[in-house]
């Protein structure tokens, strides 16, 4: 029988932040190599997923087939996908549920099990799956995500499939029964703390802060091969690349990553690894904040307590220890008293690991007192 494509969040790349339309086969070939070279492949981000724009945008060919642009892809995607597989990754591809993607490329509406078939042929193994142009209702999407899913699984090829519909029609609720492994639940996250008015969209891109409270509600739905997905990283931008957003300071870039981290959301980079600092590299590449992310639990954080500006999450381990985020989302610093109950531990005395840093830094009985910067997290491993 086959075995379950995310048993843990998945982890990759992802062209969009960075690219969106600029996409083009040189950079992709360039960002697998540097998935490989960086180390970052050996963290675990081993899909580099192709987003919108790939294909031509006048429609399909004679026999109609989607065609990938000549221009961004000269070689084909075939021989991209050969050249990714090479260096032991995973490609993705991107679709949309109707007539039109989300940036006016033909869809796959219609067209699902030709479109399939013509990705599983090129050897792709994830298929982004967007929802523009298709009419809202809830019915309509388990409709059009459940003929993918079957075209999908009527290739006989693996595809993690990836759900994008916004978390509108309550993914959760139905995506994994239409073959789907990952959802998102959140519109467009952008490089920015709070959200942003996309005035000629119309729509709200969505900020760090929000985020927090979207995952706060949504963690009973996660598990093994089924995941929330609040989006792509926006780590590194530093508002570069095609999405809006001022970009974020390195504290609130933390708090970013250690709350995808905790929530159990995949961790797809959209930054371009090309041209990664210190900083970055150092966010997306901490190992024991990563294995929070992979714990073979696969159980997502829960928030257990808010207290003025600040929140405490906290998610099992399988090694018995907890993961716990402090969270501070005022501007001003703030004094956090962190009790063993509000974690259900007892008064008996427990080690604090600050994961960020590597170090271990308390122990405490009953309760631990620490401050929190404005918009910082603190991650920590408690062992009791
Ligand atoms: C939507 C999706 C984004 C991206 C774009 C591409 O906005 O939510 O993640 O795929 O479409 O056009």
């Amino acid at each position: 029988s086959e075995q379950p494509l995310a048993p843990t969040p998945p982890m990759g790349w992802n062209s969009w932040n960075m690219f969106g339309s600029t996409i083009h086969e040189d950079s992709v070939r360039a960002t697998a190599d540097v998935l490989v070279s960086s180390g970052l492949k050996d963290c675990g981000y081993n899909y580099v997923v192709i987003d919108d724009c790939w294909s031509t945008k006048v429609g399909r060919d004679g026999n109609g087939d989607l065609v990938a642009d000549p221009e961004k892809f000269p070689s084909g995607i075939k021989a991209l996908a050969d050249y990714v597989h090479s260096l032991g990754l995973k490609i993705g591809i991107y679709s949309d549920a109707a007539h039109l993607t989300c940036a006016s490329y033909p869809g796959s509406f219609g067209f699902e099990e030709q479109d399939a078939q013509l990705w599983a042929s090129w050897g792709i193994d994830f298929l982004k799956y967007d929802f523009c142009f298709a009419p809202t209702d809830q019915a309509t999407a388990i409709d059009r995500y459940t003929r993918m899913g079957e075209a999908l699984r009527k290739t006989k090829r693996q595809f993690l499939y990836s759900l994008c519909e916004w978390g509108g029609r309550s993914p959760q609720l139905w995506g994994r029964s239409v073959g789907g492994h990952m959802w998102r639940v959140t519109g467009d996250i952008f490089d920015s703390w709070v959200d942003i008015w996309v005035a000629p969209h119309k729509y709200y891109g969505v900020g760090i802060d929000t985020a927090i409270d979207i995952a706060a509600n949504l963690a009973e739905y996660a598990g093994p091969d089924a995941w929330n997905d609040l989006d792509m990283l926006v780590v590194g931008l530093k508002g570069k690349g095609q999405i809006s957003g001022g970009g974020l300071s390195f504290i609130e870039y933390q708090t970013h990553m250690s709350l995808w981290t905790i929530a159990c959301s995949p961790l797809m980079i959209g930054c371009d690894i090309r041209n990664m600092d210190r900083d970055t590299t150092s966010l997306l590449t901490n190992r024991e904040v990563l294995a929070v992310n992979q714990d073979s639990l696969g159980i997502a954080g829960r928030r257990v307590k808010q207290t003025g500006t600040c929140e405490i999450w906290k998610k099992p381990l399988a090694d018995g220890s907890l993961a716990v985020a402090l969270i501070n989302r005022g501007s001003i610093g703030s004094d956090l008293s962190l009790r063993a109950s509000d974690i259900g531990l007892l008064d008996t005395p427990k080690s604090v690991r600050n994961l960020w840093a590597q170090a271990d830094i308390a122990e405490f009985g009953e309760a631990w007192q620490t401050r929190i910067q404005p918009h910082e997290t603190l991650l920590l491993k408690i062992k009791a």
